[in-house]
């Protein structure tokens, strides 16, 4: 007697390399076409790996638009190994009924590390006086030799007061004794404020109060350039920028200008407009810290990050409850409607 099939189970495509334990419990309940080589798929690519799978395990170099949706019939979970989605068309997913989910939170306090950690940088110089003294270019001390400017004390200046923000902030007045402000599209409750010791100030007053201003705010269309050459020109000669939110929040051909004439004194960039290519104009001024979007890579915190986009896709396609749906309204009830 033959026995009957098996239950088929659902295809899901992991989109670039991950941690392979996190492939194989994907494997306990998927069919898993995954990545090892780390190709790097571009949009006809991915429509094409995408054929018959309801599931994506995303990153944020996959770019999840209304062509590919249309073109993917079969997905019904784009679970993205990122806080941020600006990757992801959300009003076309949700418009396809398609469930959207990110990893906040796991990743909070080691991108907040960061974030301090690279303002620190550019306020002290420190990657500018080490290819100083790689290029062999150290013979004497010299009173004045890479003066930066103080930390503790300061005026942290905070874009975008989010779990990360918040987190930068608690460092920052807490830790180093700065004085905190902050611009938000919505104010915290006096409460948070209270502990934060933040202070809600309008843009341009944050602009032209901060020694240290960091960006922590999501892309979209109305964050795009929210730094460009207007804003720079209210900022302080002796101020640093730090970005450690998206590319295109800061127009970086302006401010390399801003760089190079010296109308800020250093920044600190993460992420770049059209990453991974970074401005040439960048590359060339020196008082510019540059590091390849790594604020959340500890070993820690993207094994923390790949495990929640896996518990996200696998609650999703098995009729859980998503921990990080980024558009609930997919969900009725928790379970996806079946297709
Ligand atoms: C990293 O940039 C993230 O959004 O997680």
């Amino acid at each position: 007697m033959s026995s009957p099939p098996a239950p088929s189970r659902p295809a899901v495509l992991v989109a670039r390399a991950v941690f392979p334990e996190v492939v194989e419990r994907l494997r306990r309940h998927f069919e898993v076409e995954d990545n090892p080589a780390d190709e790097i798929f571009d949009k006809a690519a991915l429509i094409t790996r995408l054929a018959g799978k309801a599931g994506a395990f995303t990153t944020g170099s996959e770019r999840i638009d209304a062509d590919v949706l249309a073109a993917s019939p079969s997905l019904r979970v784009v679970a993205n190994m990122a806080v941020g989605y600006n990757n992801l068309d959300i009003a076309a997913c949700t418009a396809r009924g398609v469930l959207a989910t990110n990893t906040p939170d796991v990743l909070t306090e080691t991108t907040a590390d960061f974030g301090f950690a690279l303002m620190m940088a550019a306020a002290r110089r420190i990657t500018e006086s080490e290819h100083f003294l790689r290029r062999g270019e150290w013979d004497r001390w010299a009173y004045d030799m890479f003066t930066g400017s103080d930390v503790h004390g300061a005026t942290l200046g905070i874009l975008g007061m989010g779990r990360i923000g918040q987190g930068i902030a608690r460092r920052g007045a807490h830790g180093f004794g700065m004085k905190v402000i902050y611009h938000n599209r919505n104010r915290l409750d006096a409460e948070l404020e209270g502990r934060l010791a933040a202070r809600y100030v309008d843009k341009a007053t944050l602009l032209a109060e901060a020694d240290h201003l960091v960006l922590v705010l999501p892309y979209s269309p109305q964050s795009h350039h929210a730094i460009g050459s207007a804003e720079l020109a209210l900022m302080k000669p002796t101020a640093t920028l730090t970005n450690v939110a998206r590319g295109g929040i800061v127009d970086d051909a302006a401010l390399a200008d801003a760089l190079r004439e010296r109308r800020i004194a250093s920044a600190a960039l993460d992420v770049f407009e059209g990453e991974p290519k970074v401005h040439p104009d960048l590359l060339t001024v020196p008082n510019v810290v540059l590091t390849p979007h790594i604020a959340s890579a500890t070993v820690a915190t993207r094994r923390a990050m790949a495990e929640l986009a896996a518990d996200n896709l696998i609650a999703a396609l098995t009729g859980g409850r998503p921990p990080a749906p980024v558009n609930p309204q997919v969900l009725l009830g928790g379970v996806l409607p079946p297709r």
